[in-house]
């Protein structure tokens, strides 16, 4: 019999219809919830299912291939929150036992298509419009400014990419084409590309389509929700309008390999690497340097020291770097 697993862009119209109440997302619920590795378990969209719990084995399973396929590092701890967000790949599986599961994605091609969901499913998506609201005046006060007078001064193209490295559901990204756009005037006879790139492809879709809760869109000035979104007050939501939609593009793109969506003047790779241990953060942070044009600026968070790599970034101040090179240590240099 061939195998199927519902989830993703692809679950039936029926399941998506059981889906949980807006809000907050279920994923950062999930530490929360009740339940854990072992006992009574109650599916996501709350119908029973057969008992099932995380044996220390099957644990240290899951930490080995989601560390493999996407460089996340899971601590002990984590068991509870393990069995709670497996909980609905199992039930879209049709499967009652963490071992099963297991299995399957050892299979060829049912396990292949499968572990796409499993890293979906691991993946901590916290995010929110104007997340760090610093960081994006920052971006247009100071950053471009900068980067214009130095394009402007070698020739260079009136261009400028700007990469949201992780982005989950966009709002970063999309935070800076707002800050960006209310800026338009001063920034007349330029062009921006903004990237957005997430290992996780439920939240790229989610990116895509434009439409957030309240709780995304909750630490916003006013001012740029009502210029940009069209609230739904019936339903609790808050479109996206298209002129800004329009300017973001979303790949999936694992942070562990290299992108090759060309060279960025600017890097926001905020919230991710906490989750990384030193070997990934480091294959992480090449990727990075190697995807900015010299003297291109590295956003972080403010949990991700990069003290480590003088030779790579050069500290400019908390959470912001500058990429470093022997030949251009002093700015943006090389016609882009
Ligand atoms: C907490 S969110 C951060 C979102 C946003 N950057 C912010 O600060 O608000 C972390 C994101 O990193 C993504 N992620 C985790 N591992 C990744 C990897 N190896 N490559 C690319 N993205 C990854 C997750 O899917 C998740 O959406």
């Amino acid at each position: 019999m061939r195998f199927a697993c519902s989830g993703g862009p692809a679950r039936p119209v029926s399941e998506s219809r059981r889906r949980p109440p807006q809000g907050r997302k279920a994923d950062d619920r999930d530490d929360r919830r009740i339940g854990g590795p072992v006992g009574s378990a109650r599916t996501f969209y709350g119908r029973e299912s057969a008992e099932w719990s995380v044996s220390d084995a099957e644990f240290d399973r899951i930490r080995k291939l989601l560390y493999e396929k996407a460089g996340i590092h899971l601590k002990e701890s984590k068991k509870t929150l393990v069995h709670n967000r497996l909980q609905k790949r199992l039930a879209a599986c049709g499967l009652t036992s963490l071992r099963a599961y297991l299995d399957l994605l050892n299979r060829d091609p049912e396990g292949r298509a499968e572990l796409a969901a499993f890293v979906d499913a691991l993946t901590t998506n916290e995010t929110f419009f104007f997340r760090h609201p610093e960081h994006f005046e920052f971006l247009v006060n100071d950053l471009i400014p900068r980067i214009m007078e130095r394009k402007l001064a070698s020739g260079s193209t009136r261009r400028i990419r700007i990469w949201s490295a992780a982005c989950s559901s966009g709002e970063e990204p999309y935070t800076a084409a707002m800050c960006l756009h209310q800026n338009a005037e001063r920034f007349r006879g330029w062009t921006f590309e903004i990237v957005g790139t997430d290992i996780n492809r439920s939240v790229l879709e989610k990116a895509k389509a434009g439409l957030y809760t309240s709780y995304a869109v909750s630490k916003m000035p006013d001012a740029f929700r009502r210029r940009y979104f069209t609230a739904d007050p019936a339903a609790g939501t808050f479109r996206l309008k298209d002129e800004i939609r329009e300017q973001v593009r979303f790949h999936a793109a694992n942070l562990l390999q290299p992108f090759s969506f060309g060279k960025f003047e600017v890097i926001f790779c905020r919230n991710v690497m906490i989750y990384f241990d030193a070997a990934s953060k480091e294959a992480a942070l090449s990727h990075l340097h190697g995807s900015l044009f010299p003297g291109g600026t590295l956003i972080v968070g403010y949990a991700e020291s990069m003290l480590n790599h003088p030779d790579r970034f050069r500290y400019i101040m908390p959470t912001v770097y500058q990429r470093e090179d022997a030949a251009s240590a002093d700015g943006i240099r090389g016609k882009t």
